[in-house]
């Protein structure tokens, strides 16, 4: 019989929970504000105070959730099986953005479907396809620089994997329709990544349509213009032979009932594969190039590394150099995009190390904190790539990508795509950082993004 403590998820608290519905709606409201303003800082105090286990209060829904960052507690949430979770309770905030038909809205039966239909484009295999893609984007958007002109670089990695994403995903061709939905894709970011977009996604109270002016207004007409375009394509692409694309594969795929996906739910999931993929991929290869940049002998080693490739070498090549590999890795740690996996509501009750969890708990393991564990991680805060090459770290001691039947499906293709943007640029831009302002995360929509990191090209190689 098991001897595991029982509890209802008030029971692991940091906060104080109130009776006195004034003053809990006072402690959510600032709680929000601080979780909000800085999330790590308010996860690390919450473990600090309270140990591996502990529970938050946080938007949207404000329900406490209990944080994970213990190894063996993500492994028995993950290993466990998938269906006694319900991950929609965080994702509901999206809807307004990524619609109804988005596997992040589904849960069961309808979300293994659509999981099924959309995972064989994103297989490795496959990534070799994208890779001249990938690379001749990269070309294009640094040749913008000039030497001895400082610049932001966020605004660079987002506009190159934006083009990634519309040409490899969406197969776009160049001409009107591409240009339209990049300048489209590029205003709906800035809205949502802006403290007000950020706060009406989580506040859907405000999120009321009073004319072309108000900022819902203006959010719902971007989104109707990109809508329109996309319906277009899929109209267009559905009367001609299917490409190499991940949108002419997610049409070519058919269910177990040999349905194939319909055009909203094409519509929702390239969305979906949009905002999922572009944020993720932009704020870690700023991150890369800063970490690279700041440690000169890390820089130094990945030239090295970068070097002895031949001139013509595939894109698969660059993707197995084991410096670039960890270089990556360790930024994904030290930095990771989202600080934990998608919320999950349990269905029956759950024991994760001693303590017997209840149905209706919502429960959160927690990379950020996992991933700077000083037993696991030396020295956590330090960058040190070579700590992915001296060990390898299991998927409940290091997952940016989540884990279970939540995954990142774009997991591989984010690797492999970040690993040839930075072997592109390496092998020919030499970069500086412009100032030795202090670079720290900060909260960017739904991720965490570095604050501005300004470089300078010192010329081309
Ligand atoms: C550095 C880049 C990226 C990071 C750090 C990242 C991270 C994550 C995380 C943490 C999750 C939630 C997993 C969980 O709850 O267990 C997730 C889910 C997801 N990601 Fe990514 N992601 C990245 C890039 C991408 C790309 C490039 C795509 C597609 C183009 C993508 C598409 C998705 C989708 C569709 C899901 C939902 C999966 C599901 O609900 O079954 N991501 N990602």
């Amino acid at each position: 019989m098991s001897q595991a403590r029982t509890l209802n998820q008030n029971q692991l608290s940091t906060t104080t929970i109130m009776q006195d519905s004034r003053k809990a709606r006072a402690t959510n409201f600032l709680e929000t504000i601080r979780f909000l303003t800085n999330p790590m800082k308010f996860l690390e105090i919450a473990q600090n105070s309270n140990g591996d286990i502990f529970t938050i209060k946080i938007p949207p829904g404000f329900d406490p959730t209990v944080f994970l960052t213990h190894p063996q507690a993500v492994e028995e949430v993950f290993a466990t099986d998938q269906r006694n979770f319900d991950a929609s309770v965080s994702t509901y905030i999206l809807q307004p953005l990524i619609g109804d038909k988005s596997i992040l809205m589904m849960d069961g039966v309808s979300h293994r479907r659509q999981r099924k239909l959309l995972m064989p484009p994103f297989h490795g295999a496959r990534m070799v396809t994208y890779g001249q893609i990938i690379h001749d984007i990269t070309n294009q958007v640094i040749r913008e620089w000039s030497p001895g002109k400082a610049f932001s670089i966020r605004p660079y990695s987002q506009e190159i994997t934006l083009r990634v994403i519309l040409k490899v995903v969406f197969g776009l061709k160049d001409g009107e329709r591409y240009e339209q939905l990049r300048q489209l894709m590029t205003s709906l970011f800035d809205f949502f990544e802006s403290k007000l977009g950020t706060g009406l996604l989580f506040l859907p109270f405000l999120q009321r349509d009073l004319g072309p002016m108000s900022p819902w207004g203006r959010f719902l007409r971007l989104k109707k213009q990109i809508d329109d375009l996309l319906f277009a394509e899929i109209r267009e692409r559905r009367t001609q032979p299917l490409g190499e694309d991940i949108l002419s594969l997610m049409m070519s795929a058919h269910d177990e009932q040999g349905q194939p996906m319909t055009d909203v739910e094409l519509r929702d999931e390239l969305i979906t594969l949009m905002f999922g993929g572009n944020e993720t991929s932009a704020n870690t290869l700023a991150w890369a190039l800063y970490l690279i940049h700041y440690h000169s002998e890390v820089r130094q080693k990945l030239l090295e590394e970068v070097n002895t490739l031949d001139p013509d070498a595939a894109p698969s090549t660059i993707a197995q150099l084991p410096y670039l590999n960890a270089i990556v890795c360790e930024t994904l740690r030290l930095y990771p995009v989202i600080l934990f996996s998608f919320l999950r509501k349990l269905k029956s009750p759950l024991e994760v190390m001693g303590y017997r969890f209840e149905p209706g708990t919502i429960i959160a393991p927690c990379n950020y904190l996992t991933q700077r564990r000083p037993d696991i991680y030396p020295e956590p805060k330090r960058f040190k790539p070579e700590r992915f090459l001296e060990r390898k770290f299991s998927p409940y001691e290091y997952y940016p990508f989540g884990g279970g039947n939540r995954r990142c499906i774009g997991s591989a293709f984010a690797m492999f795509e970040i690993k040839i943007v930075l072997a592109t640029i390496l092998s020919q831009a030499q970069l500086t950082l412009a100032d030795n302002r202090p670079v720290r995360p900060i909260q960017r929509g739904i991720t965490i993004s570095p604050s501005e990191i300004r470089m300078m090209l010192t010329g081309w190689y």
